[in-house]
């Protein structure tokens, strides 16, 4: 069934253990999430980004209304999430086009104005019923900008801001750069472990990992251990699906139908959702 992110966390959050949050381009994405969260046995969120609203000629309500569809009709509770949001046009229209929470995504921004932006998304939100999420120090690689070296300065979230960040906003989770970068292809990112401890000692709300493709099913556990609720995973979807549909279409190049590769792209997705479900759930804390 249909669930509120909100809810989601919060449970986990009580449990020590995280929820994973899959990023969803197309219906196939949707479909294998369900599908492989349902294989797992837990919940799991689906989320929209601003890029693939771009991509769906910056129209959000039809594959939004698509994976709520697919969220209502899971086994396990699914929560729909407007990610990275630039555009607070794009985040004015989250409520009516089924979403339960939404990043807001300012971090680009200096420290003041990624402050005021982000406040004034928290109101709009809240005022609505929905769980806002903000990122304080940017995660790199974005738009097909270089990822940020893992060691980078500039790709770390200072404890001491953050706790200041999160009182001033009234965020309910904070996305945190502590050594991984969006769309990494590779699985050796290193995550500042003793950072998140810092960071996890400092802010009092739900700690989001972002960029989680490129960190290794080791370093995604001990992230969940240390104290990540929301891990974001968009990529490793996308290397599966692109894998499976490359081999197909390299075994046969006379068919036509679309419905037989999308549908080993799809097989491929879901296989990585329930495995890397899997692996976060060996970083709960008993
Ligand atoms: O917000 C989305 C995530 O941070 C996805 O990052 O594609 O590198 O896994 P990823
Ligand atoms: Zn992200």
């Amino acid at each position: 069934p249909l669930a509120a992110t909100g809810d989601l966390i919060a449970e986990a959050a009580a449990q020590h253990r995280a929820v994973a949050a899959f990023n969803v381009i197309t219906l196939e994405h949707a479909e294998a999430i369900a599908e492989g969260a349902e294989a797992a046995g837990s919940p799991v969120i689906l989320q929209i980004s601003e890029n693939a609203v771009a991509y769906h000629r910056g129209r959000p309500r039809p594959i939004a209304r698509a994976a709520a569809e697919v969220a209502d009709q899971a086994a396990v509770p699914v929560s729909l999430h407007l990610d990275h949001v630039q555009s607070t046009e794009l985040l004015h229209r989250a409520a009516d086009c089924g979403f339960s929470s939404a990043m807001f995504d300012a971090a680009r921004l200096p420290y003041t104005e990624n402050l005021t932006a982000t406040r004034a998304a928290v109101v709009w939100a809240h005022e609505r019923g929905l769980w806002l999420e903000a990122e304080l120090g940017q995660v790199g690689g974005k738009n097909g900008e270089p990822p940020l070296n893992a060691h980078a300065p500039g790709a770390r979230t200072d404890p001491e801001e953050a706790r200041s960040f999160v009182a001033a906003t009234g965020v309910d989770a904070l996305a945190v750069a502590v050594g991984t970068s969006h769309a990494m292809t590779s699985r050796d990112a290193v995550i500042d472990h003793e950072l998140l401890g810092g960071l996890r000692a400092a802010v009092p709300v739900p700690l989001v990992l972002h960029g989680s493709s490129g960190a290794s099913d080791e370093e995604l556990a001990r992230a969940v251990a240390g104290g990540i609720r929301k891990v974001n995973i968009g990529t490793a979807l996308n290397i599966a699906m692109t894998g499976a549909i490359r081999e197909r279409l390299a075994q046969d190049d006379r068919g036509v139908d679309p419905r037989r590769y999308l549908a080993d792209g799809r097989d491929a997705m879901a296989r990585t959702v329930t495995r890397l479900m899997a692996v976060l759930a060996q970083g709960r804390v008993h």
